[in-house]
């Protein structure tokens, strides 16, 4: 009788244990690799010159966290910056800022650049469209650093997979962009249909390289609902009000973002036949933000979700000639209160939201929690 008792109260603290290591461990990495866009750059588009978007060198950019512009394009911290912390590492610094010194401690890197695009700018040459780029430095550019980097790294091929099966390689956000140039001068949601499977193979095939070069662990995030964002909301509006769902969004946008997600999500499936010994992660941006547009005030979003906070006027608070940062706009007082900073950009609140979805929610599949080691 006693040994039951003690046999079900161990079992009972072993369960418990467990749940508490579940729920509040820190991710197990060792360093992280973030390729990507705007939605996770931490500098190096800043760094790069920022011709197309130098307001992200002044405040309100990065007032909310750092108190001061990093070139997050945001007025705090990014979806790659909570799952740094986390991870219990520091936010990864830009590539382009990367010194020799910092390799003897490092934990990790961020390729992403904003305007990035996942199919190379040649394409968009191709299709006279190139000079709408905000830069060139598309995905497999920031694949090209990586493999640069990687030799100051590790050298044998052993070594470099006992480096690399302790990390998380972010691919992405990327592709978003891809979409917005095309529909910022005028692409029709139709014609656009045809280039997601392209830009969906830009994406595998950079995760598929990674693999190739050692990664084990890959977190790939789909679009964020397009038909949500201030940026969209303003300059595809209708007064056909049956082109809304019930949150206010543009039914025909989010669709397509839904149409790119689901083409992912195949593709990552036959991805993980190929590779079965990797653990390639889809996270569903779309959802995990779905949740605080769907129910903004519960959310603390009182603002609303779909108005940005900083900006130069109009119903969505996005004025083309007046974005944020540029004069005739102003930021609202409190951004944690929007869940769109800038008319394209979400704020540091909502990307907290999103990074909570994939770290402690259900918004990552399989989960990011159950990692491999
Ligand atoms: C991208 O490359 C093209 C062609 O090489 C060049 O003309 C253009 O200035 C570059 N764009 C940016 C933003 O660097
Ligand atoms: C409004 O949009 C719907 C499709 O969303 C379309 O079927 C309908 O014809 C449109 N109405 C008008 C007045 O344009
Ligand atoms: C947009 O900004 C321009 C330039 O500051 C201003 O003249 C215009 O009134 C603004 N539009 C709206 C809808 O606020
Ligand atoms: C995940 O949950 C833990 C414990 O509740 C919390 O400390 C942490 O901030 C959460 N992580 C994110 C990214 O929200």
């Amino acid at each position: 009788m006693k040994m039951l008792f003690t046999l079900i109260l161990s079992f009972c603290l072993i369960f418990y244990f467990n749940v508490e290591i579940v729920s509040t461990s820190p991710l197990q990495y060792d360093s992280i690799f973030n390729f990507g866009d705007s939605l996770s750059d931490t500098g190096n588009f800043l760094l790069s010159g920022a011709m197309a978007f130098p307001v992200i060198a002044q405040l309100p950019y990065g007032e909310t966290f750092f108190r001061h512009a990093t070139g997050r394009c945001s007025d705090g911290r990014l979806v790659v910056d909570f799952i740094s912390e986390a991870s219990g590492l520091p936010h990864l610094p830009p590539y382009l800022a990367l010194r020799k010194d910092q390799l003897h401690s490092f934990h990790g890197v961020n390729f992403a650049v904003a305007g990035a695009t996942a199919l190379d700018a040649k394409f968009f040459y191709d299709q006279s469209i190139g000079k709408v780029l905000w830069t060139n430095d598309s995905l497999s550019v920031q694949l090209g650093w990586f493999k640069q980097l990687k030799s100051s790294l590790c050298t044998t091929k052993q070594e470099c997979d006992n480096y690399f099966k302790k990390s998380l390689f972010l691919v992405g956000e990327i592709g978003g962009n891809d979409y917005n140039y095309a529909y910022f001068v005028g692409g029709s949601i139709k014609q656009l249909r045809a280039s997601v499977p392209l830009v969906v193979e830009a994406i595998t095939k950079a995760t598929s390289f990674l693999i190739e070069e050692g990664a084990v662990e890959l977190l790939v995030p789909g679009n964020f609902p397009i038909g949500c964002s201030a940026v969209y909301l303003t300059l595809f509006g209708s007064p056909n009000k049956t082109e809304y769902d019930r949150n206010g969004c543009l039914k025909a946008y989010n669709a397509f973002s839904k149409n790119h997600n689901y083409q992912l999500k195949r593709a990552l499936d036959m991805l993980r036949q190929k590779y079965p010994h990797a653990r390639i992660i889809y996270a569903d941006y779309y959802g995990a933000a779905m949740r605080f547009i769907h129910a903004p005030r519960h959310h603390g979003f009182t603002g609303g979700t779909l108005t940005a906070c900083c900006g130069g006027g109009g119903p969505y608070n996005f004025n083309n000639s007046a974005r944020c940062g540029h004069i005739g706009s102003r930021a609202c007082s409190n951004p944690s209160s929007h869940a769109n900073w800038d008319g394209i950009h979400l704020t540091e609140a909502a990307y907290r939201y999103v990074a909570m979805g994939l770290v402690n929610g259900t918004f990552t599949t399989p989960p990011l929690r159950s990692s491999l080691k």
